[in-house]
């Protein structure tokens, strides 16, 4: 029975009247906006964060950073230091994805920008290790170093530097 309601339904749409096609469109095109919308509030359900943004610094940020800073001031010798730095710029690129989720968002303005532009940062160094372009490497390291500090300054030190004052 309902193997043959679809098809019916089918026909009957091409057959309407413009203005009822026109309503059709429109629910169509409302569904289309409305799932991707209700898709992206419900992507973080079921997201549990677990590290504060100290221990994200001290398991991810810190370390995956020193490695980008190193592999930017010194130019990987071969392929499979270019796919560490590469992965180290990944891991940091996607640590500011983890800054912005659940309470570690200290608001919703200044701080997801500057996490945004972490993101961004170590996503351009990313692609320079994967492109084994050292300039662009070098360049997406003082990009980095710069999301860093804007970042500590309103909500870390107030403009303190960011080197000497890990502990
Ligand atoms: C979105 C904001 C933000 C960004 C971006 C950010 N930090 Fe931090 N950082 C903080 C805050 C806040 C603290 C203090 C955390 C605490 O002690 O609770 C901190 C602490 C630190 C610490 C001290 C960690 C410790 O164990 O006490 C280091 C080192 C550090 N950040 C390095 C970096 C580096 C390097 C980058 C860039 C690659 C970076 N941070 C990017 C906000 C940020």
């Amino acid at each position: 029975m309902s193997e043959h309601a679809a098809p019916i339904r089918v026909d009957a749409a091409r057959t309407l009247p413009l203005a009822a096609r026109t309503l059709w469109v429109r629910v169509i095109a409302t569904a289309l906006i409305t799932v991707p919308l209700a898709a992206q509030k419900t992507a973080t359900t079921g997201v549990r964060p677990i590290a504060s943004v100290k221990q994200l610094h001290d398991a991810m940020i810190t370390p995956a950073s020193d490695a980008v800073f190193q592999a930017a001031g010194e130019t990987p010798a071969n392929a499979k230091g270019w796919d560490a730095a590469r992965n180290q710029a990944l891991v940091l690129a996607e640590s500011g994805n983890l800054l912005m989720l659940g309470s570690r968002a200290r608001d919703n303005a200044g701080w997801m920008k500057m996490s945004r532009a972490l993101v961004d940062a170590a996503a351009m160094a990313a692609a320079a290790a994967e492109k084994k372009d050292g300039k662009a490497l070098a360049a997406a390291g003082d990009a980095i170093t710069s999301t860093c500090e804007s970042c500590h300054q309103p909500y870390r030190d107030r403009g303190r530097s960011m080197r000497g004052n890990a502990k």
